[in-house]
Formats: structure tokens, sequence, C-alpha cells
């Protein structure tokens, strides 16, 4: 009886668990349907992406997207220089970002190597048809860039040299660090365009005083660079020296030069990346000391002095004394006294004599440019 109980419960038991038996089965079976249906699917699909697909999609996708794989593959995107001079950089971000230099020296392209134009301005530009007449014909082999007091809105028109040539300017002072900041500002987006070797610094009362041709043979040539560096012993010069300068500057290092200077791509680099003497001459050259006269004159005649002309290339009266050099205005321009300083220097060049020693002369005043415009093409080789 126990056994048939039993065996009757057993079969009870049986049937009451062979029920999620059989529902396992039917799941295993799904299970297994599925699972060759997947494995299916995917060695078609893999099949199907081997000889077609894939391949497709990727040649799809490099045809969309050209313009860029193009650029970020070609060499291009690192010799262009800037399509527009306006940018969002800070300083901090623009000097880094200047201060960029290959280390292997030979380029593997075809660089042709232009001057860099800086003009440092407070607004308009009253000189430029002059310099308009200058640059003409020379495409290729200059850059110009303009700091401007920032509230200035320069009007040049789009078929002028000036057109589009303004950079992202703040406020500077004279003898003030704002002024070399702008200095340093013009260097560093200069030094942006690969192509540009040779930087010269000019305001708006400079104008050029030899051809484009002779100008740029004068440069190019030159194994120098044209920064004035004087050792003054008296007090505009050795006397504005702060002794707080040290370590980095000792009073037999103190130079004093003009603020308008030309310099070579590997000096630019140098002046943009300087954290060494810029923090001292910020903190410790303060009016009298004016820093635009000591600043970079200084540093360069500490860093690289065999690199220097030790004169400037740009011609200013001071024979009238005072603070402020003479200006020249429309009654004082003839042939006389642009051959008087055409004519009347000697000075060293590339360790020879020469009878050409200065390319620029300041300053002129806007009345000047009339007779300077009708002077130009007999005396000057232009216009
Ligand atoms: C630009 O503005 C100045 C005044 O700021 C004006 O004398 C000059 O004629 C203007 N030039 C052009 C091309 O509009
Ligand atoms: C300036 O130099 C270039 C090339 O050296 C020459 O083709 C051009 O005629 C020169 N221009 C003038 C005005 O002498
Ligand atoms: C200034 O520094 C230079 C280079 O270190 C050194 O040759 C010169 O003797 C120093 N001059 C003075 C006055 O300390
Ligand atoms: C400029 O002066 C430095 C010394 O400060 C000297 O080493 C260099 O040779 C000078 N340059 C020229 C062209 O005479
Ligand atoms: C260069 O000029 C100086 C005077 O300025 C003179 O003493 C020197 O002899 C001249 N040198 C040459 C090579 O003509």
């Amino acid at each position: 009886m126990n056994s048939r109980v039993s065996s009757m419960e057993d079969v009870k038991d049986s049937i009451q668990r062979s029920q999620p038996r059989v529902f396992k089965l039917v799941l295993l079976k799904f299970f297994l349907v599925f699972l060759v249906l997947g494995v299916g699917f995917s060695l078609f699909s893999m099949y199907m992406a081997r000889h077609i697909g894939v391949r497709d999609i990727v040649l799809q996708a490099q045809s969309t997207f050209k313009p860029c794989f193009e650029e970020q593959g070609s060499l291009d995107r690192w010799i262009r220089p800037p399509s527009t001079l306006m940018h969002s950089m800070s300083d901090e971000e623009l000097l880094w970002r200047a201060s960029f230099v290959p280390l292997v020296k030979k380029y593997p392209f075809e660089r042709i190597p232009k001057i860099a134009f800086m003009f440092l301005t407070r607004g308009p530009l009253p000189l430029s048809p002059l310099w308009e007449k200058f640059f003409k014909g020379h495409e290729g082999l200059y850059s110009i860039y303009i700091h401007a007091l920032p509230s200035y809105e320069a009007n040049f028109t789009s078929d002028s040299v000036f057109y589009k040539r303004q950079i992202p300017s703040k406020v500077s002072e004279w003898g003030e660090m704002s002024m070399c900041d702008a200095e340093r500002r013009l260097l560093a987006n200069a030094l942006l365009d690969l192509s540009n070797e040779w930087f010269v610094l000019l305001s708006e009362s400079c104008i050029p005083l030899y051809s484009f041709n002779v100008t740029y043979k004068y440069l190019s040539k030159s194994v120098h660079s044209f920064m004035s560096i004087i050792d003054d012993p008296g007090p505009y010069g050795r006397g504005r020296y702060n002794e707080n300068m040290l370590p980095e500057v000792n009073i037999s290092q103190w130079r004093k030069g003009s603020q308008w200077f030309e310099v070579s791509r590997k000096l630019a680099v140098s002046i943009v990346k300087d954290t060494v003497y810029y923090p001292k001459f910020k903190k410790f050259c303060r009016p009298h000391c004016y820093v635009d006269e000591h600043y970079f004159p200084t540093m360069l005649a500490i860093e690289s002095p065999h690199l220097l002309a030790n004169r400037s290339v740009t011609w200013v009266d001071w024979s009238r004394g005072g603070a402020h050099p003479a200006t020249f205005g429309r009654f004082d321009i003839s042939e006389a006294f642009l051959r008087r300083i055409l004519e009347g220097h000697t000075c060293s060049y590339n360790n020879r004599n020469s009878t050409i020693c200065f390319l620029f002369v300041r300053k002129i005043a806007p009345s000047a440019l009339e007779p300077l415009l009708e002077l130009a093409p007999k005396l000057l080789g232009f216009g």
C-alpha cells in the first residue's frame, strides 16, 4: 500500500515535475533556433560586410569628410598663415603659440622669407599713401601688422595693403610695460606666419627711405639685427638701473636703445618667450626708467650680442635737444633734406663700411605727405 501510495505519489510527483521539464525543453528548442538564426545572420552580415558593406561605408565616410581628412593629413595646415589676423587668444595663449619653433632647420617646402612690417600706432596711418606705393608690386615678400588703440576702427578699403591687417590690441602707454606688451603682441602675431623672417617695428610717423627691393636686400643680406644698444654712463642710461634686477641684470649689462628695431625670427622668438627678464623689468623699470628703451636692448645684448648690429635703421633727429626728437612737416621736406639723410652717413654693414645706414625716417608729420609723394620717384626710388 505504502509502496503504491508512494508510487502514486511518485507518479503524481513525476507528473508535477515533468511539466517544467517539458517547458524547459521547449525553451531550449527556442534558444537553439535563435542561436542558429543569430549565428547565421552574423556570418551572413560578416560575409556581406567583407565583400561590399564595410568598404563602401569607409569609402563613403572618406569621400564625405574628404576636406577634413586632407587638412589633417597634409603639411599645408602647418605652413599656411592664419586666414584672418583676428583671434580670441589671450596674450598668454598667443605668446605660447608664437614660441613654437621647428627643430629641423631645413624647410621641406619652398619658403620665400618675408619682412613683417609692424605698425605701432594710436589710430590712423596718415602716411599710408606713401607706404602703398612702397609696397606696390612686391606681394608675397612682406606682411603688415597694425596695433592701434582698441577703440580705433580702421576704414581701409579692400584694395589697400592695410586692409584687415589690424591685430587684437590693448591700450599701451609710452614708457610703460604696456608698450613692450604691445610690441611683443605684434611680434607674436607676426610669428604665426612661418614665412616672416625679419620683423620691423614702425610708427605712424615713419616713412621708407628706399625702394622695397633695396630695403628687402639690405635686411635679408644682413648677418645682424638692427637694434641699438648703448651703454650710456649718464643719468638717462646707467642712472636708470635698479639693483633689484640682480642677478638677471647687473649694471655693466644695462643697455639703452631706440624703441624702433628690426629683429630676425630667432630674436623675435627670444623676445616672445622671455620669462626671465620680463618680471624684473616690469617691476623695477618704471618711470623715470622708460622700459621700452631698455628691456629688449638689455635682454638681447645679454643673450645674443653677436647677432646685433648695435644700431637702428630708423633715422631720427635728436639734434634739437629736449625730450622728444624733431618732427618734420610740409615745409621741412625738400630734396636737400632727403639727400642729407640718404647721403650723409657711414656705418658698418656686415663688418664693412657702408653709406646706406638708414632705411626708415621718423618723425614725419601728416602734412609732409604731399611733398613726399612728389619727391619719392626721383629720390627714394618708388612711387
Ligand atoms: C577714413 O576715416 C578718416 C577719418 O577718420 C577719413 O579722413 C578718411 O577719408 C577715411 N577713409 C576712407 C577710405 O573712407
Ligand atoms: C625688384 O626685384 C625683383 C626681383 O629681384 C625684380 O623682378 C623687380 O624688377 C625689381 N623691381 C624694381 C622696381 O627694381
Ligand atoms: C655682470 O655680469 C657679467 C656676466 O655674468 C660679468 O662678466 C660682469 O663682471 C658683471 N659685472 C658686474 C659689475 O658685476
Ligand atoms: C655689438 O656689441 C656687442 C657687445 O655688446 C658685440 O659683441 C657685437 O660684436 C657688436 N656688433 C657689431 C656688429 O659690432
Ligand atoms: C671704415 O670707416 C672707418 C671710419 O668710419 C675707417 O677708419 C676705416 O678705415 C674704414 N674701413 C674700410 C675697410 O674702408
